[in-house]
């Protein structure tokens, strides 16, 4: 190839540009490629290959701190080096660029008081710079050798720290990693044991609650005589606050079991009317007591869907009863239709009641979330049952939604699918 001029000098001024180009887009590369490293051998076996290639040096060496040692931990070269070997801090010269925090170059490593020179004698090296990594307080190092008599330039000494300095960073996001891992397999392990523990005792807990429900009922069906007038009244209190603790023994149930993806789905044809009015049977006594109006509006002809039954019936029930709870007059609405594009059916039920607002929108769904959580609530329940009908809208492939006005009611609409 014709040089592009005659004279010298600039000719090679050209090509060291050409050479620090280089340099720096290779630099470039490897930091990209530190940033994606997520364990300690990959952050070495980048470092190995990089600090020999990117100063075109014999050799290279990774060093790691271990207390009062250097530990090298991995090494690049034409020949064998120390790898795997550790050496006191205070005599070998990657612990001189820790504990000093700044580069050793050394030009003629029998001439350096600070080489010890019976280490070398069976290496290759005659001349080598060392670069501490994370200069304020160092945990390792780089080195670089050379077979002839070479004194690092300033260049290779900025690329070689330029490499430490990301090398830092690579080690520093590796630990938080690694801790963010364990971190996350000790929650995992928690979660499953409070899972675990919640199953057991809602178990437990269903048992002697059962028998208690089975004594009332037979007391107050007069099986062990006849009740005096005065007797029914807290009997029923009895029967009424244990079925409330079943039905939230129930809820934590049904949750652990899902979270434990131990829900089975069993599909049949839906009749849609036929469970609603089954539902709104339960809710009668509520509606009644504060003379709320119910309306159902199901056309003619919606598509049949294929879903659990059971499932379906758990999540409309919830959401019925929240809206017979949530409102003190008015009416509670249940409208369904098809949707265009979508096989499916969508199901609002609507209601005139206390609203919600816009803020705790978004947390309603999540367990345990209750607008008004206070001790001194007027509303029973414990916040467990929308993150139950969310969970199983999931299982049954549907969405919910929710908009809501204070003071002027609430609106949830589901959707299932068809199959
Ligand atoms: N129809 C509704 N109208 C007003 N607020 C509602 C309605 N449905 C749910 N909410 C709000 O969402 C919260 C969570 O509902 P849910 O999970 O069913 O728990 P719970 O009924 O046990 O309080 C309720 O405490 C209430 O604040
Ligand atoms: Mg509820």
């Amino acid at each position: 190839m014709k040089p592009l001029t005659d004279d010298p000098a600039a000719e090679a001024a050209g090509e060291d540009l050409n050479r620090s180009y280089e340099a720096m887009a290779h630099l470039i590369a490897v930091v990209q490629e530190l940033s994606h490293a997520r364990d300690l051998d990959t952050v070495q076996a980048i470092v190995r290959r990089a600090a020999r290639a990117l100063t075109g040096a014999d050799g290279a060496t990774f060093v790691l701190r271990q207390g009062d040692l250097c530990y090298y931990a991995d090494e690049d070269a034409i020949a064998p080096l120390w790898k795997g070997k550790r050496f006191p801090m205070a005599t070998c010269v990657s612990g001189w660029a820790m504990l000093n925090r700044q580069p050793a170059v050394i030009e003629d490593i029998y001439a350096d008081r600070r080489v010890p020179a019976d280490a070398y004698r069976p290496t290759f090296v005659q001349s080598l710079v060392m670069v501490p990594i994370r200069a304020a307080a160092p945990i390792g190092a780089i080195g670089n050798y050379w077979a002839r008599r070479h004194r690092a330039t300033s260049g290779e000494i900025k690329l070689l720290q330029a490499l430490a300095d990301s090398a830092s960073i690579a080690l520093e996001n590796v630990a938080l990693y690694r801790e963010l891992t364990e971190r996350v397999e000790e929650l995992k392990e928690a979660n499953r044991l409070k899972s675990q523990f919640l199953s057991n005792v809602s178990h437990e807990l269903r048992t002697p609650l059962n028998a208690i429900l089975g004594y009332t009922e037979l007391l107050i069906d007069g099986t062990y005589g006849r009740l005096k007038t005065d007797q029914r009244t807290p009997l029923e209190g009895v029967q009424r606050n244990a079925g409330d603790l079943l039905r939230l023994i129930n809820d934590v149930l049904d949750l652990t079991r899902i979270e434990a993806g131990k829900i089975e789905i069993r599909t049949e044809k839906i009749d849609l009317v036929t469970l609603l009015q089954e539902i709104f049977i339960d809710i009668q006594p509520i509606l009644d007591q504060k003379s709320l109006a119910l309306w159902l509006d199901i056309p003619e002809g919606l598509p049949v869907i294929e879903s659990d039954t059971a499932k379906v019936r758990q999540i409309l029930a919830n959401l019925l009863s929240n809206a017979a709870k949530f409102t003190d007059q008015g009416k509670v609405m249940v409208s369904a239709e098809e949707i265009p594009h979508r096989p499916g059916v969508e199901i609002a039920i609507r209601d005139t009641g206390i609203g919600i607002p816009k803020e705790a929108l978004p947390k309603i769904f999540e367990r345990f979330h209750q607008v008004d959580g206070s001790a001194t609530r007027e509303f029973g329940g414990v916040g467990l049952g929308l993150s139950i009908v969310k969970e199983l809208v999931g299982l049954l492939g549907g969405e919910i939604r929710v908009e809501s006005e204070v003071g002027n009611g609430s609106t949830f609409t589901l959707f299932l699918p068809c199959r």
